[in-house]
């Protein structure tokens, strides 16, 4: 019994990386599905649904406020889904996979890095934002990592994922970072220049 509710598509190519797929707030299992066949045609597929529920919201950790963080829930659920990762490679055979995360999704990608740096083989964190103030020291040496952000995002300070990015990059993370001319949602532009570093990056 896997630990999260989840949607597997199984790989139709061999040799691409699996994708873990993570919606953002009031999102599910189903949401980036789409996203997913498009940016990898023929990866596996693993989309968790986050357990927590805000406003009857599926998310995956609490909140306090939009952008403050209950950074004790994001410890634990970053625990979480690294367990889920592990019994879902194990129960259908796969490679470690890439997150491609959205959002809320994008930053329980982030903390997964922060803290259980060998669930993840790389990131494409799409609109993510800083998960905790103070992350323990981790070695993300190689590790690919795709920030886009948006110049107009009124949730994400661009103070903040750039401190994200520094971070990432100081861990020894190889960090490419983005910013669109667009607001929180994501564009056409997002899929272009994320589809083009999987292709060039796994
Ligand atoms: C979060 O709570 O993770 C961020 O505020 C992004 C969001 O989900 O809106």
């Amino acid at each position: 019994e896997l630990t999260f509710l989840h949607r597997y598509e199984p790989a139709t190519t061999p040799g691409r990386p699996p994708l873990l797929l993570l919606h953002g707030t009031g999102g599910d299992e189903n949401d980036l599905v789409p996203l997913g066949e498009a940016l990898s045609p023929g990866a596996a597929l693993l989309s968790p649904r986050g357990k927590v529920l805000e406003r009857g919201m599926p998310r995956f950790f609490r909140r306090l406020a939009e952008g403050v963080f209950d950074e004790e829930d994001v410890r634990r659920r970053a625990g979480e889904l690294a367990t889920f990762i592990r019994e879902a490679r194990a129960a259908y055979g796969l490679a470690q996979p890439i997150a491609v995360g959205f959002s809320n999704g994008a930053n329980i990608a982030a903390a997964v890095l922060e803290l259980h740096p060998d669930a993840l083989a790389g990131a494409v964190l799409l609109r993510a934002m800083t998960p905790l103030a103070a992350p323990p020291t981790v070695d993300l040496a190689g590790k690919p990592i795709l920030i886009v952000s948006g110049a107009a995002d009124p949730i994400i300070p661009a103070a903040d994922v750039g401190a994200l990015a520094a971070r990432l990059r100081k861990a020894g993370a190889d960090v490419q970072h983005e910013t669109l001319p667009a607001g929180h949602g994501l564009t056409q532009s997002d899929l272009a220049l994320a589809k083009n570093w999987l292709e060039r990056r796994t």
